[in-house]
């Protein structure tokens, strides 16, 4: 073939070449459709395979000394295995790995049915980095890494968000990998309920698994339960959602009999984190919750459940959970409350006394009764792309409507520093917490990198329609 003929068979094969695989590109989304590509159905796009699949890890016991890892496959795999090694800078560190087998559960969904797989590494060492896989012996994740909590003090962050609930596939993941890459030593993420949006959907569990992807297999999680994990029963009472308890593997005891792993503890360095149920046995969670906070010895609480003691919304206000959990709140000063809810940002300062009549009239005698005494800062955060107007309060020292966002939240001996990042990674709020012996934490604003974002004014009919009609709750 002489040089011509080929520069020119090549030259029609790369013009041939560009025709067939130009992408179409159009304003109209119809026309991939009309290009003849199937939609693939969450029942294939979320099908277990004998491959583990959904590995996260949580905690059932002390950070120090234990690990919990849930993950799930087909009911092909009816035993499952973990092995667990110290970490190597080489790859032999495997030589040495222990083998755990697994607690199975079998899920029937509203698409599938699969096997859930729970394992719980006991008996570690502090402070050290461990690689463990998970699968059937046959088939098996890839090594992932997670560290144990250090015995002795060590600043730590973690990672908080609101409810992800909607698109969570398409417009969440991007928020939980720019919360990732800012802060990629957290120690844990807190979510503060509604993961996702219909309770019992397996299709919307795997796009939140998919979101998180390999994160939720290498920093622990610690969920507390929404609305939105609740769906109503035929006995017209309404039941947490079935994937919960087989995906999550979280603390069964030393809580109010009947919320099993969605009212628990967890104390990691000088820090203890409460997670609630706003949901049910509002009643039954008070007595506990000041059981809990009398025993403890830490320096920081933190809590985290779905509903808001103050709400962003006039429509949305909890004035039932605020009257049974708020004296408990003020009495002990629990330092900051982080929550979900209401599709838009609110963060209480310390200058504004939050207490309300009836909170006033159910603090104990000799308690400070109102916030800028207790010192509790209250949070509402979204992550998710669901948003919803907001009412303008004068609790709240910073607000946002129509903005993904997430926390970071570092503790470092005497000292809390909150930031909250919008889904691009500007600082929207900030503020560093100062314990004080025998006083209220001092609070230091920190300058945000960006203005306060609202909605325009607009009329009450216009303003209904803002919420967007895929996504209206
Ligand atoms: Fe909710």
């Amino acid at each position: 073939m002489s040089m011509r003929l080929f520069k020119l068979i090549n030259t029609a094969s790369v013009v041939l070449c560009s025709f067939v695989l130009q992408p179409v590109y159009g304003h109209d989304g119809d026309k991939a459709h009309s290009h003849g590509v199937r939609a693939v159905k969450p029942a294939e796009m979320y099908q277990p395979t004998p491959n583990p699949d959904r590995i996260i890890l949580t905690w059932a016991g002390d950070p120090k000394t234990t690990q919990a890892v849930t993950w799930r496959t087909s009911t092909e795999v009816t035993v499952g295995f973990a092995e667990l090694a110290i970490a190597g800078g080489g790859p032999d560190f495997a030589v040495l790995s222990e083998t755990y087998q697994a607690t199975s559960t079998a899920l029937k969904t509203d698409i599938n049915t699969a096997h859930f797989h729970s394992v719980q590494f006991k008996g570690l060492k502090p402070g050290t980095k461990y690689a463990y896989r998970v699968g059937d012996k046959t088939n098996w994740s890839e090594w992932f890494h997670f560290s144990t909590e250090k015995d002795s003090a060590e600043p730590f962050s973690f990672i908080y968000f609101g409810d992800a609930q909607n698109d969570i596939r398409s417009m969440w993941s991007r928020v939980i990998r720019e919360a990732h890459s800012d802060a990629p030593k957290a120690k844990f993420i807190i979510h503060a309920g509604d993961l996702i949006n219909h309770a019992q959907s397996d299709a919307e569990w795997g796009e939140w698994f998919g979101a998180g992807a390999w994160l939720n297999a290498m920093i622990p999680s610690v969920p507390s339960v929404g609305n939105h994990e609740m769906q109503k029963g035929e006995d017209g009472k309404s039941h947490l959602s079935h994937h919960w308890r087989p995906q999550f593997t979280l603390p069964q005891e030393d809580c109010p009999h009947g919320l099993e792993e969605t009212c628990y503890t967890l104390q990691y360095q000088d820090t203890l984190i409460v997670s609630m149920n706003s949901n049910e046995m509002l009643e039954q969670q008070v007595e506990w919750l000041d059981g809990v906070l009398s025993k403890n010895k830490l320096r920081w609480v933190v809590l985290n459940f779905h509903h808001p003691i103050f709400s962003t919304a006039k429509d949305r206000d909890n004035a039932k959970l605020r009257r049974l959990w708020k004296p408990i709140l003020d009495k002990h000063r629990v330092d900051l409350v982080l929550q979900g809810h209401d599709h838009s940002y609110g963060r209480t300062g310390l200058e504004t006394p939050i207490a309300t009549p009836e909170t006033i009239g159910n603090v104990p005698t000799g308690v400070n009764q109102v916030d800028m005494f207790t010192g509790t800062v209250y949070v509402v955060s979204v992550s998710g792309p669901k948003m919803y107007n907001l009412s303008p309060s004068p609790l709240m020292q910073r607000v946002a409507e129509d903005t993904q966002l997430y926390q970071i939240i570092h503790i470092d001996g005497d000292q809390l520093h909150y930031e909250a990042r919008n889904a691009i990674g500007d600082l929207y709020d900030g503020f560093v917490l100062e314990k004080q012996p025998g006083k209220p934490n001092r609070m230091t604003e920190v300058s945000p990198e960006v203005p306060e974002r609202r909605r325009l004014e607009k009329s009450p009919k216009k303003e209904a329609s803002a919420v967007p009609a895929a996504v209206a709750k």
